[in-house]
């Protein structure tokens, strides 16, 4: 069989960390964050923290992809450490809520950009109401809604062509993300004439409930820290360069989020902030007009658009890998003849992505994103020192940083990450764990299929 070749050098691997991790998240939540916190100051320490558990997060995953760096990444990790069922929960939790939520979440920020240029994105189509008793608002269907639908779908398309958007383009998109950033925090900070700090949000939710809600937000920004795993197989001397790359990736996006904010606050105040769907545009309209929120429009549209295409590409991967090995619908596993890839299982994820998208707003749909994926990350997370003791013999090429005071502290604080989202936002929380139990009875099912021998 024909093997990967290990080209990736340190600053190759480091530049897909901070390339998969931009995408919509440092253009969008600071809406949320300033909402739930209220001062300034206190939206930085939230990004800090998240930065920091991000990192912790990566140190740990260090050491599980120098370990088991041939494989397909968490997947492996939770079943070697916990058995085959945790490995299926995993792939199941990807396809109905994480990979599925994340597309939708994407898409929708697309629309928000978009409607930079057509406002009208914004009004409402249709109303569908919803047979879950009066609790439950009816959902608002709006038109921008429809056209991340016909986004989705249409990148769908092309990923069942299997139009894959090559290695120039990749590089492109990372280096226009990255001169975005530096053009806002440019403009923002020499453009404009002096800091408009002070003034808080007016009408926050504050306190801890604030803090851990502006958390997920910060989260959903750095999500993706996760992701070099997947590119193990293909990064030179990984021992060295791995660990590396994660440390070197995720301290570059912490900077540029920590300066793309200090631009944000420098032009516009906390309630601005706060009422803004686009800050990016609004605050280089502020300094520059109307090409400047033009151009920074465009920008996040190719950077979001990119993040898109990316999770549906490698998002349809999983489901398919699962359903190989037994552990999902066999149409999954299904490989199209002509043009060699997963056609059903990109198909049946970004028709689902649609159906989540109507489910919600931005910061809703990011709710429903990071809840089952930090119980995934936690339990990933544990799978290190569960390991330690389950399969000592393993060749741990790389040995996490201050262990095992960062796995446990990373484990601790996902726990109370779980806790605070339960309370603050049950609506999503709740939608995850039923996604997720569904899987139970699908996966006795299965088991015993493939114990009589399919
Ligand atoms: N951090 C990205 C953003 O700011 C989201 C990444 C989503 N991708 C993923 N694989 N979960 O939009």
């Amino acid at each position: 069989m024909a093997q990967l070749r290990r080209d990736l050098g340190l600053w190759g691997a480091a530049s897909i960390v901070v390339g998969t991790v931009i995408g919509s998240g440092i253009f969008l939540v600071p809406k949320t964050m300033i909402q739930q916190v209220g001062d300034p100051w206190m939206l930085f320490a939230v990004w800090i923290f998240g930065g920091i558990l991000s990192l912790a997060g990566a140190l740990t995953y260090a050491e599980l992809a120098a370990m088991l760096p041939e494989a397909g990444g968490e997947y492996n990790y939770l079943s070697e450490a916990y058995g085959p069922f945790w490995g299926f929960l995993y792939g199941w939790t990807q396809m109905w809520v994480a990979k599925s939520g994340s597309i939708a979440t994407l898409a929708t920020g697309f629309y928000l950009y978009l409607a930079n240029f057509r406002p009208e994105l914004g009004v409402t189509a249709f109303v569908i109401p919803l047979p879950l008793g009066e609790n439950f608002a009816p959902l608002e269907v709006r038109t921008g809604q429809l056209f991340a639908i016909a986004l989705i779908l249409a990148l769908a398309v092309l990923n069942w062509f299997g139009v894959k958007v090559g290695g120039g383009v990749q590089i492109g998109v990372t280096i226009l993300k990255v001169g975005l950033i530096g053009g806002i925090i440019g403009v923002g900070i020499f453009g404009s004439s002096g800091p408009n700090a002070g003034g808080a949000f007016v009408g926050a939710t504050g306190g801890t409930a604030g803090f851990f809600a502006a958390l997920v937000a910060a989260l959903w920004a750095y999500d993706g820290w996760n992701n070099v795993s997947m590119v193990s197989s293909e990064v030179k001397n990984p021992q060295r360069n791995l660990p590396l790359a994660l440390i070197y990736g995720t301290f570059a996006v912490v900077a540029i989020y920590l300066a793309t904010n200090f631009a944000y606050f420098h032009v516009l105040n906390a309630n601005e902030v706060g009422h803004s769907d686009r800050v990016a545009a609004t605050m280089m309209h502020r300094v520059l007009g109307n090409w400047g929120a033009n151009a920074v429009s465009i920008a996040a549209m190719v950077s979001i658009f990119a993040a898109l295409n990316g999770s549906i590409l490698t998002g349809s991967r999983v489901p398919y890998a699962l359903a190989r090995d037994g552990y999902f619908f066999r149409r999954f596993a299904a490989v199209n003849e002509a043009h060699r890839t997963p056609g059903f299982s990109i198909l049946a994820l970004s028709g689902w992505s649609c159906v989540l998208l109507l489910s919600g707003r931005y910061d809703q749909l990011l709710n429903l994103v990071i809840f089952p994926s930090w119980i995934l990350y936690g339990m990933a997370t544990a799978a290190v020192i569960v390991l330690r003791r389950k399969r000592p013999d393993l060749h741990r090429p790389y040995r996490t940083l201050g262990y095992p005071v960062v796995p446990v502290l990373f484990v601790l604080v996902a726990v109370l990450l779980l806790y605070f989202t339960l309370r603050n936002s049950p609506r999503e929380s709740i939608l995850g764990l039923v996604l997720i139990a569904a899987g139970f009875p699908f996966y006795r099912h299965w088991k015993r299929q493939l114990a009589k021998g399919h």
